[in-house]
């Protein structure tokens, strides 16, 4: 037996994985541009008004923990977003605040998953779904989102899948299904009537529906978002939300799992959550009084966003642009998050993985992307598209070029 668990081998985050190199990098002197992590809050500063929240919390010595699911008032203003925005009435009781989705991931995980069970994961994923799945020894069902089909969600082989599993008594094993809505790292927004046969189909074969909408005020290109929670009514799922990107707060670790519905299951994981917070004591409480204040000022709010949603979608759209002079690489314009994932074309290159291509960028241009087998898509990458587009215009050259320097002869 060894110090560490067994299942810690599982523990992973492939997007930060090239930091330690970019760093030792950088102390050599070379300049490097990191376009590997979403963080909008480092290029759009936060709005004043939710800052001067913060300030007058910490002024008013809110620094001690706060009730473990969130206080009443931070739970009000999370059913009022949803009031608002898709004309639901959700029970605040029904609203646990999390440090982040990323810990309602563990909790809800840890919560549903025995050894050898199952989840049904679209790939490319969000990279936290599988190492949260796989830390509490669960095994991902692996379903597409289709790069021939705009990168939208493959319905026929997920039919078939499940018409299969089910002749196999395999579904008793699947916990619940995943769906990103717009995806990281795609940036496919799902059109209303995929959504609908999604939710049909998780009703039809029983398996609790989890939707993670993080991206859902950030869509643009002409684009509608749909939430799973106005086509699931009746229907037992979860949402996973939170301001980070929305509301630009990464760094305030606020998300939230949103259980609307009544029935055994979401009582049960309801019930779940609430004991899974207790055991984690507090949320940031100053950050939480913060967050309180940013979701309960929507004219504010519309304001940001406006604004800060137009220069992305203009920056996505410029790195869209400038990929397409690049015949080594194809891509899907995205309609949604902050996201360009281009598709490389292995056999024109010296490169065998995605991993040595954007190993190699990083040595040799400096700049650093994130693999797709990151997102289980090999043969891709990631970049993050939030930098000023001079950056983006630096780096995406820098690309361009790096790839007519190791083309196949
Ligand atoms: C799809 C998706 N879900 C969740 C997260 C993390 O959210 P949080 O900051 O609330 O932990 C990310 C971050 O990139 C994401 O892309």
């Amino acid at each position: 037996m060894g110090f560490l668990s067994e299942r810690s081998r599982y523990v992973k985050n492939d997007i930060e994985v090239l930091d330690a190199v970019t760093e030792q990098l950088r102390k050599k002197g070379k300049s490097i541009v990191s376009l590997n992590r979403g963080d909008p809050a480092r290029y759009f500063p936060t709005p004043k008004y939710i800052i001067d929240a913060y300030v007058k919390a910490l002024m008013e010595r809110k620094t001690y923990y706060s009730r473990a699911q969130g206080s009443v008032e931070l739970q009000t203003a999370v059913s009022d977003r949803y009031k608002r925005m898709h004309g639901l009435d959700i029970d605040p009781a029904r609203i646990i605040a999390t440090a982040g989705i990323t810990e309602g991931l563990s909790f809800v995980n840890s919560a549903l998953i025995n050894p050898g069970e199952n989840a049904i994961i679209f790939k490319p994923y969000f990279t936290i779904y599988t190492t949260a799945l796989e830390l509490n020894q669960g095994k991902p069902i692996i379903q597409r989102y289709d790069e021939n089909d705009a990168w939208n969600i493959h319905l026929e082989e997920l039919k078939s899948s499940l018409i299969r599993s089910k002749g196999r008594d395999r579904l008793k094993h699947v916990k619940y299904m995943m769906v990103t809505n717009p995806n990281n790292p795609t940036g496919t927004v799902l059109r209303r009537n995929v959504l609908k046969e999604l939710v049909d189909l998780a009703n039809e074969y029983g398996i609790f529906l989890i939707s993670d909408e993080i991206y859902d005020e950030i869509v643009f290109n002409g684009a509608r978002f749909t939430s799973v929670s106005e086509l699931a009514r009746g229907i037992p799922h979860a949402l996973l939300n939170g301001v980070s990107k929305s509301y630009d707060s990464t760094g305030f670790r606020i998300g939230f799992i949103v259980i609307p519905e009544e029935d055994r299951r979401s009582d049960l994981l309801r019930d779940k959550m609430l004991e899974y917070a207790r055991a984690r004591i507090s949320l940031n409480t100053p950050a939480e009084y913060a967050v309180t204040a940013a979701l309960n000022n929507p004219k504010g709010h519309a304001k940001a966003l406006r604004h800060r949603v137009h220069e992305i979608s203009d920056r996505v759209n410029f790195s869209v642009k400038m990929f397409g002079e690049n015949q080594f690489l194809s891509t899907v314009r995205p309609n949604g998050a902050f996201y360009v994932f281009p598709k490389i074309d292995l056999k024109l290159l010296k490169f065998k993985t995605d991993v040595q291509f954007v190993t190699s960028l990083l040595m040799e241009e400096g700049v650093q992307v994130v693999w797709g087998s990151a997102f289980g898509e090999p043969s891709h990458f990631r970049i993050v598209s939030l930098a000023p587009k001079e950056i983006l215009e630096h780096a995406i050259n820098k690309i361009n070029d790096f790839c007519r320097k190791n083309a196949r002869r």
